[in-house]
């Protein structure tokens, strides 16, 4: 075993490295296969077609994202998105790759005041559905980076807007699941008493919604996407689509009886916005390499935590015979994500703003103390970790790309809700976020997710809220990509990015059958896991009979888009049965 320094903004690697393995900074051997096809997993089948034509005209991985996400902003409006933001985790054939941070940021003029009611008590709808709920997007300028940095150059960036626009011009048939997230009660009342948002997603008579098969048509969305693909993100956080987004945000204020008086988002907040590019997480499971995002994402952080746990523990002897791990193997899982959620909670924020110990964090010395401290109880009361010396205290969507060439792209983006704040750029035909519930806003009490945080996570102006997204990409000790993989579920998507990854190392499940597999989800507070309907009923007796462990029903599952490569270099697609998304191959080229 061997232990790194860890430095914030460098790679950070844990514990056991593979043979061969000479540490950070050491490229990976140059040979290994090259997998025989590109391949594209997003959460909507049109996106997934869009990131495929791209890489068969000769595009690359990065190339493939930017357009399928642009795809995704017009055929998935729940979630898809010009108006929010996520992080992108580009993993090159050989070398380190690097992440594209692009969260939205805290309006300046916001602060923790304005969310509360005359007795100090937190308004909870604030941050979820008026102006309040709106981050700075980041999305523009993330997609717009990705493209410059990584892109093939064998395209223009409108050429990589194009598809996107055609499908807002031309229009798409509405599918089921667009039309059952617009009967949902929280985005139909959001949507609804937003003039925009209302005329284009219930144009029946009466605010009926759309209907399976019906055109949805968004030429507003084909107009601001113009803007953006010819003159980048200047198209958009400036100009038109700035003064139209600013207006709406204005009207909507109105609407809220002037809830935010002179302290609305302002064009300086918009141009000032800027993407960041950070190192990946990186450690090292039964020597894999595992690479994921960093701060202000909690979800690199606490996937590698509980595989640093999970790495001491012999997890290959609780294999039943068909595979499935063990209820002592379920035990060990839902206590290390206990421990890492706890030490989430406290620890985790915006590191431009706080200082994360992400070295002590995901040192070996805490690391192995947290494993010991697993005993055969569940210990609900468990704590964050403690610095020394100091006192006690107290919709989303996912796609994946790989291409021929082995670049891979793991990019989730999110609006945060469903449709996020339901409050749609008045011409602009673009939804904007509500991620600033991601915020802590009230320490002790849970924002949307049921998540806890305190002055890590709280809300100021400038900050970037607190993610759980988990965009990741396994390789071999070789550097040979055998997992791209995300999703989109809040906190779920951590537990569920890590039970495939332990399901197909570990378990050696094909990854069809690790994805489908009914999950468990264990965030520290609430204290009872969560398990899906599926989940075996005996094995959940006999954790809460042989190890004290309580549960709750509920939704445990985030909607996994996963590529996997097979020894011989052959790309598999999955994309979580759960969704309504797909994935495709590229089309097989001649033999190289
Ligand atoms: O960044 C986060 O953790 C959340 N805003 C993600 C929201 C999400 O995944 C909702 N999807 N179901």
């Amino acid at each position: 075993m061997r232990a790194q320094g860890f430095v914030q903004g460098a790679l950070i690697s844990l514990l056991v490295c593979p043979p061969g393995c000479k540490g950070p900074g050491t490229p990976p051997p140059p040979l290994h296969q090259l997998p025989l096809q590109g391949a594209v997993v997003s959460g909507q089948p049109l996106a997934t077609q869009v990131g495929l034509d791209i890489l068969e005209a000769g595009g690359n991985a990065a190339d493939a994202a930017v357009a399928a996400a642009l795809a995704l902003a017009v055929v998935l409006p729940q979630a898809g998105n010009l108006g929010g933001g996520g992080f992108a985790l580009w993993v090159p054939h050989q070398g380190q790759g690097e992440v594209i941070d692009f969260r939205e940021v805290t309006p300046q003029a916001f602060d923790q005041d304005l969310y509360l009611d005359d007795e100090g008590k937190l308004v909870r709808r604030r941050s979820l559905e008026t102006p309040l709920a709106v981050g700075v997007p980041g999305s523009p300028a993330g997609l717009y980076s990705l493209f410059k940095r990584h892109g093939s150059g064998r395209f223009s960036f409108l050429q990589l807007c194009a598809p996107a626009i055609s499908l807002a011009r031309e229009g798409i048939p509405a599918n089921s699941w667009l039309v059952r997230s617009l009967g949902a009660e929280g985005p139909k009342r959001r949507l609804q008493a937003n003039p925009a948002a209302r005329a284009l997603f219930y144009p029946h008579q009466g605010g009926e919604a759309l209907r399976v098969g019906d055109a949805l048509i968004q030429e507003d969305l084909a107009q601001t996407l113009e803007r953006y693909g010819n003159q980048g993100p200047q198209g958009f956080y400036q100009g038109q689509t700035a003064a139209l987004l600013l207006d709406s945000l204005a009207e909507a204020n109105e609407r809220e009886g002037n809830l935010v008086g002179e302290r609305g988002m302002t064009a300086a907040d918009l141009t000032s916005y800027s993407s960041l590019v950070r190192s990946p997480l990186r450690g090292w499971f039964r020597g894999f390499e595992v690479l994921s995002v960093p701060p202000p994402s909690s979800g690199g952080f606490v996937l590698l935590q509980v595989l640093g746990i999970l790495e001491g523990l012999p997890l290959e002897g609780q294999r039943t015979p068909q595979g499935e791990p063990t209820v002592r193997a379920m035990h060990w899982w839902i206590e290390a994500m206990r421990m890492a959620f706890a030490d989430r909670a406290e620890h985790l924020g915006d590191p431009a703003d706080y200082a994360v110990p992400l070295d002590a964090l995901l040192g070996a010395d805490w690391v192995t103390m947290r494993r010991v401290s697993i005993g055969p109880q569940a210990d609900l009361d468990c704590r964050a970790w403690v610095p020394p010396g100091a006192p006690e205290s107290s919709q989303t969507t996912h796609l994946s790309v790989l291409d021929d060439q082995g670049n891979a792209v793991s990019l989730t983006t999110t609006l945060n809700a469903t449709f996020g704040s339901g409050i749609m750029v008045k011409g602009g035909g673009f939804l904007l976020n509500n991620e600033l519930d991601d915020f802590s806003i009230v320490s002790g009490t849970p924002n949307m997710f049921g998540l806890l945080g305190g002055e890590a996570n709280q809300l100021r102006p400038g900050r970037r809220p607190l993610s759980s997204m988990t965009p990741t990409v396994v390789r071999e000790g070789g550097g040979r990509v055998v997992l791209v993989l995300g999703a989109p579920g809040g906190p779920r998507i951590i537990s569920s990015v890590l039970q495939v990854v332990l399901r197909v190392l570990v378990h050696r499940q094909d990854l069809e059958s690790a994805v489908r597999a009914p999950r468990l989800h264990q965030q520290w507070r609430p204290k009872e896991t969560r398990v899906e309907k599926g989940f075996d009923p005996e094995l959940v007796k006999l954790l809460e009979a042989t190890h004290g462990q309580p549960f709750a029903k509920g939704s445990a599952a985030g909607l996994i888009q996963a590529i996997g490569v097979g020894a011989n270099g052959q790309p598999s697609v999955v994309s979580d049965p759960r969704s309504g998304g797909t994935g495709g191959l590229q089309r097989e080229k001649a033999p190289r």
